[in-house]
């Protein structure tokens, strides 16, 4: 399961991130009588049960590979896309700025991949939970299978509805948005939200957050604030150290805001 740091030894049915270098990486789930192929020879899984996470096995091919215990970012990565899916850039803001945490229920639009859901679950269980709304049947079901693939399907709910038609929920501690009309979601977030609550909404285009803005300003929300994040790699060599050639040069904008009661 996802976010389980307290694991230090690998079990039956367990997942590994077996790392070759930077580029080749591969997310396994241990399993008795189970090998991975890959085309530096295969790995049998079965002889990393009672192993330390960090062990290194060699392949078939005298390979050598490192069994990496996967974090929340590792399984992000690796999940099986339909849509795009929020960055772990971005995913660090919208977690800080929605200040989720252990026992809040947050509710999430669109669920897409499941990317940003998987993070929200992580952070609000075991006491928690996520309310996250998809309109599309095919991106629910894909997603779901992605929620149980991370073993958090038991931290969120997932519904096949429209979110810019109301929101079920009373009372939410946070209402995070990704989806393409954020604006139309801002007076039923109003209504879902407690006091104080936390608004925050990602959008790759500058004409979605000023819509989004007005919205929040005409419904009662506060401390209104948009930022972009960019994220730039360092190239670390002796003698050559220096930012990396390339970069993701944009994803989106992240607008957060608080409920203020009338
Ligand atoms: C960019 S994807 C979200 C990706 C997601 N944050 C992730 O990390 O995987 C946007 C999703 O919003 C869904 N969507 C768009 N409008 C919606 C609406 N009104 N209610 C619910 N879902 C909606 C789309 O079907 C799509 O799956």
């Amino acid at each position: 399961m996802v976010c389980e740091s307290s694991l230090s030894e690998i079990h039956e049915g367990n997942d590994v991130l077996l790392y070759l270098d930077r580029k080749r990486t591969y997310l396994v789930k241990v399993e008795q009588e189970k090998s991975f192929h890959t085309h530096k020879g295969f790995v049998q899984l079965e002889e990393l049960v009672g192993k330390q996470y960090g062990t290194r096995i060699a392949s078939s091919m005298n390979i050598e590979f490192v069994a990496l215990k996967p974090t929340l970012r590792d399984h992000i990565f690796k999940m099986q896309r339909k849509t795009q899916i929020t960055y772990p850039k971005d995913i660090s803001l919208i977690l800080m700025f929605s200040d989720a945490g252990p026992g809040n229920r947050v509710v999430e639009a669109g669920t897409g991949t499941g990317a940003l859901t998987t993070s929200l679950a992580c952070h609000v269980r075991p006491t928690g939970h996520v309310y996250s709304y998809e309109v599309r049947t095919k991106f629910m079901e894909s997603a779901l299978k992605n929620l149980k693939r991370a073993g958090v399907s038991e931290y969120v709910t997932v519904k096949n509805k429209d979110i810019t038609e109301g929101i079920d929920e009373t009372e939410v501690d946070a209402v995070v948005l990704d989806l393409a009309t954020p604006w139309l979601v801002i007076p039923h977030a109003y209504a879902a939200l407690k006091g104080s609550g936390v608004l925050v909404s990602f959008s790759p285009t500058i004409d979605q957050v000023v819509k989004t803005v007005e919205a929040l300003k005409e419904n009662g929300f506060v401390a209104i604030e948009t930022v972009e994040c960019l994220m730039r790699g360092m190239q670390i060599e002796r003698g050559k150290t220096r930012p990396q050639t390339l970069m993701t040069g944009h994803t989106g904008y992240i607008t957060h805001a608080r409920k203020a009661l009338k």
